[in-house]
């Protein structure tokens, strides 16, 4: 089944062909997708509502202000699609998402896409004909949108032109094409570090910090997915290696230094997301430390640790590779830190977020912060913001 696993968001507009998405989600369902389905008010007038919870197992999302999401339903939506497809797309609908408008449900998840969004347009051949239409049709390709059909045949009206849905298997496989993976990376090695790092005061203490490594981890697997030969360099987590993937174990700041040391100069790209400790306690005791009844306080003397991203960034100097990403975290000036640690650590990318949004969850807002300026990227799936970083790798290893 090609689009198992895969999550997908059908929304259906209100034309004739909206009965045939009724056969497209079966269709999706069948080839192991989840899907989920939202309508326009037009679109219901067209099909029922119910038929879509029968075969969904839950109702479609018609208006934005659906109680049975706790949170924003277009924002909830569009982070759990991995892809979208509208189908029937109507000439309204196009244009109206064309425009950037986002006045009812189906338009805001949309606007609000991280993922692919498909449109199988179905409408009178006049209207797929009008100059509106097609210059919609070239704005929202210009926006990255892709499309699918229409088809020539016979319209609702018995009239033969071009303007016929494309058939739900034809739309069913131009999903899968847009979700094949794609081996973007195949030929080079991605040099991951995730995690915490322990710093040991003795046998049974440590400082550390509460990095879950589930951004490195999800890193790692989307680039191996993409075709890299990854290494993952990973603090004490507990969290299953991702498939294809060479993990190497360290536990301190120092052990995670020599790891990406000694292959920093295999890589093609470097992403630092581990949380690095940046003290360590200037000693480690053999034995554990004790209390003792008359000593109030303990005062701990710390040594700074190497920065790693730093050094490899001045041992890289003036050469163009590996690639280097680091992560900025920040309860405070998020932006103006990670400008600096841009310069300051040498990297071509910094991974900017607020400590609050990202730590041991599974989803992130980030903005990714270059030479080239600054740009951000909203609220992701911390997959889906690996595979946004990983895009912007892919573009400046296609750089000379
Ligand atoms: O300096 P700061 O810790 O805020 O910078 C964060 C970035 O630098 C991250 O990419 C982190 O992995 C890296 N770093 C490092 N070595 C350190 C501290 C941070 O490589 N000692």
């Amino acid at each position: 089944m090609t689009l198992s696993g895969k999550q997908i968001v059908v929304g259906v507009a209100g034309g004739i062909a909206a009965y045939k998405a009724v056969e497209l989600v079966r269709e999706l369902g069948r080839r192991g997708a989840s899907v989920r389905v939202v309508m326009t008010q037009a679109a219901t007038r067209f099909v029922g509502a119910v038929t879509f919870t029968g075969i969904t197992g839950r109702p479609p999302v018609i208006d934005l202000w659906d109680p049975a999401y706790a949170g924003e339903v277009h924002v909830e939506l569009a982070s759990w699609a991995h892809a979208i497809v509208v189908a029937p797309a109507t000439a309204n609908v196009l244009a109206r998402s064309a425009a950037g408008m986002a006045d009812d449900a189906l338009l805001a998840t949309v606007l609000c896409a991280a993922c692919p969004v498909l449109y199988a347009p179905a409408m009178f051949h006049r209207m797929w004909g009008s100059a509106s239409t097609a210059r919609n049709v070239t704005q929202l390709r210009a926006d990255g949108a892709h499309f699918v059909g229409p088809v020539s045949g016979a319209l609702a009206n018995g009239e033969i032109g071009m303007g016929r849905l494309a058939e739900p298997s034809d739309i069913a496989d131009a999903l899968d094409a847009l979700l094949a993976p794609s081996l973007d990376l195949e030929g080079r090695t991605v040099l991951v570090s995730a995690g915490p790092t322990h710093e040991d005061l003795d046998p049974v203490r440590f400082l550390g910090n509460k990095s879950s490594g589930k951004m490195g981890f999800a890193l790692a697997e989307r680039a191996a997915a993409r075709g890299a030969r990854v290494c993952l360099v990973a603090g004490p987590v507990a969290l299953p290696t991702p498939a294809g993937v060479e993990r190497v174990d360290v536990r301190s700041a120092r052990e995670m230094d020599a790891a990406l040391e000694a292959r920093f100069d295999d890589a093609d790209v470097l992403v630092m997301s581990a949380a690095v400790a940046d003290y360590r306690p200037e000693t480690t005791s053999a034995e554990k430390l004790k209390k003792a009844e008359d000593r109030e306080a303990l005062v701990l003397r710390l040594v700074q640790n190497p920065d790693i991203l730093a050094a490899l960034g001045a041992r890289r100097g003036e050469r163009r590779r590996p690639l280097l990403v680091g992560f900025a975290l920040e309860t405070q000036d998020l932006l103006a830190n990670a400008r600096a640690k841009l310069a300051k650590k040498r990297a071509d990318l910094i991974v900017a977020n607020h400590a609050m949004d990202g730590l041991g969850t599974d989803e992130n807002v980030a903005t990714l912060v270059s030479a080239e300026g600054e740009e951000a990227l909203g609220r992701l799936t911390k997959r889906a913001l690996a595979d946004a970083i990983l895009d912007r790798v892919v573009a400046r290893l296609a750089q000379p």
